[in-house]
């Protein structure tokens, strides 16, 4: 088969990584790649926002599936257009895809099929936002409607912070994502990410992982796309999973395909697991970055068939098997980042560090110049490592990010930190 994979970052190096093993594999494309995925696919420059230059693309490779990355192209009707023309594409619809592209819309269909989510309003107007503010109990958490690269949310301590909030993305700080407000219920407990495989109408549970959000060591400074994820994640028992499955994943799936959207691609729910268990923070519509990078680490099974086996609707009849080892992924970001990062510092000595055992690393945002790797983001590489423990591979991990010489980059120095804890601690 010849597959066009969309997308440029760690993410897509990771599921590029894994689709080139497959033995069903002809030929791998990748729009527009990067530095990394040049060593396992074919990089070619095509405008993915420009949906009939895609298809012409496809029609003149041969390509037999497309599979989308990120979130934006979803969002956009990338999948829909290519459906129209024919083409069979691993991802949901538009209209699917609005549950990852508004936190309206998923919150409006979780309370309408009962599913376990933080209790919520949402406003068009600053006026009508503060006066629903003024009768919750803090701290609360204000989120602008659309998609804002994770930079939409604000944990509010305070009115006055939540009242800042709220008048930023009405004055058009997040742009059109901000054109809505939603104001919620702050949840405590501990953060998963889970996925699931949807093919419209079954859901197969595939993993679960956890990500560091913030910029800095201990969890602190501002929020970026994720600096670091381990897999499994401890907190995700066998009982957490199909209570998942059971209470948030499955009555989506079903409300999705009542309403006339089916859901077809990953499912990937951002979960809070609370004291009565778990509740949906939000869910993407795609793989997680940097999640997907240990997910691929770990996944046993081809990746091929089990993506075949979402479009074409036969999940009920397909599982995928899992390596019972740990995965870890460093994120190695350009200095500036999540700001705006330093871009085109040279990075060396990444076969050295991608020698060390169980070590794999995957490109998030460089680019060749000749021979030399240059740093073109903000999030850069992700040193992911395999190991027996999530300890073994934090170590393995951390001693190949020591490997690699970048005065222009920085990561954190505490990925996996609740796992570790937790194995250390006595039974
Ligand atoms: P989101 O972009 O919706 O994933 O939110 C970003 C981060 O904000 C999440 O990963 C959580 O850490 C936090 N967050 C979002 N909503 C809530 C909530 N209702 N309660 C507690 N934390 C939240
Ligand atoms: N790592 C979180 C995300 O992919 O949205």
């Amino acid at each position: 088969m010849n597959v066009l994979l969309i997308g440029s970052g760690g993410r897509e190096h990771a599921l590029a990584w894994k689709l080139a093993a497959s033995p069903l594999l002809t030929k791998l494309y990748c729009a527009p790649g990067n530095g990394g995925i040049a060593e396992v696919a074919a990089c070619v420059p095509i405008p993915v926002a420009d949906h009939t230059a895609v298809i012409r693309f496809v029609k003149d490779n041969a390509i037999d599936l497309v599979v989308v990355g990120p979130e934006a192209p979803l969002v956009a009707g990338l999948v829909d257009d290519l459906t129209t023309a024919g083409i069979k594409c691993f991802g949901p619809t538009q209209a699917a895809a609005q549950l990852e592209g508004s936190k309206g819309f998923t919150k409006d269909l979780c309370r309408e099929f009962n599913i376990p989510t933080a209790a919520y309003g949402r406003f068009t107007d600053a006026a009508a936002a503060k006066a629903y503010l003024s009768r919750q109990e803090l701290p609360i958490v204000v989120k602008a409607d659309g998609l804002a690269a994770g930079k939409g949310v604000t944990i509010a301590q305070t009115r006055a912070e939540a009242e800042a909030a709220i008048d930023a993305c009405f004055s058009g700080a997040f742009g059109k994502a901000g054109s809505e407000v939603v104001i919620e219920e702050f949840l405590a407990g501990e953060e998963a990410s889970f996925f699931a495989l949807v093919d419209g109408k079954h859901a197969r549970a595939l993993a679960a992982a956890q990500d560091h959000k913030r910029v800095g060591d201990g969890d602190t400074g501002p929020n970026t796309g994720g600096m670091g994820a381990y897999s499994p994640a401890p907190v995700m028992t066998r009982e957490m999973v199909e209570r998942t499955m059971r209470e948030i994943i499955e009555p989506t799936v079903a409300a999705m395909a009542r309403r006339g959207t089916p859901f077809k691609g990953v499912l990937f729910a951002g979960l809070m697991i609370t004291a009565e268990g778990p509740k949906l923070i939000e869910y993407n519509v795609r793989f997680g970055d940097p999640e997907t990078q240990v997910l691929m680490l770990r996944l046993k099974s081809d990746l091929l068939p089990a993506l075949l086996a979402a479009v074409d609707g036969v999940l009920d009849t397909f599982d995928v098997r899992w390596h019972e080892d740990a995965a870890l992924t460093v994120v190695l970001a350009a200095k500036g980042y999540p700001g705006a990062p330093e871009v085109g510092s040279e990075i060396k000595g990444i076969e050295a560090a991608g020698a060390i055992d169980g070590v794999q690393i995957f490109h998030a945002g460089t680019r060749r110049d000749g021979d030399r790797l240059l740093a073109h983001g903000g999030r850069v590489l992700n040193v992911t490592a395999r190991g027996r423990t999530v300890a073994e591979a934090q170590a393995r991990a951390y001693a190949a990010a020591a490997v690699i010489d970048w005065p222009g980059g920085f990561y954190r120095h505490d990925i996996g930190w609740r796992a570790i804890a937790r194995e250390k601690a006595p039974a």
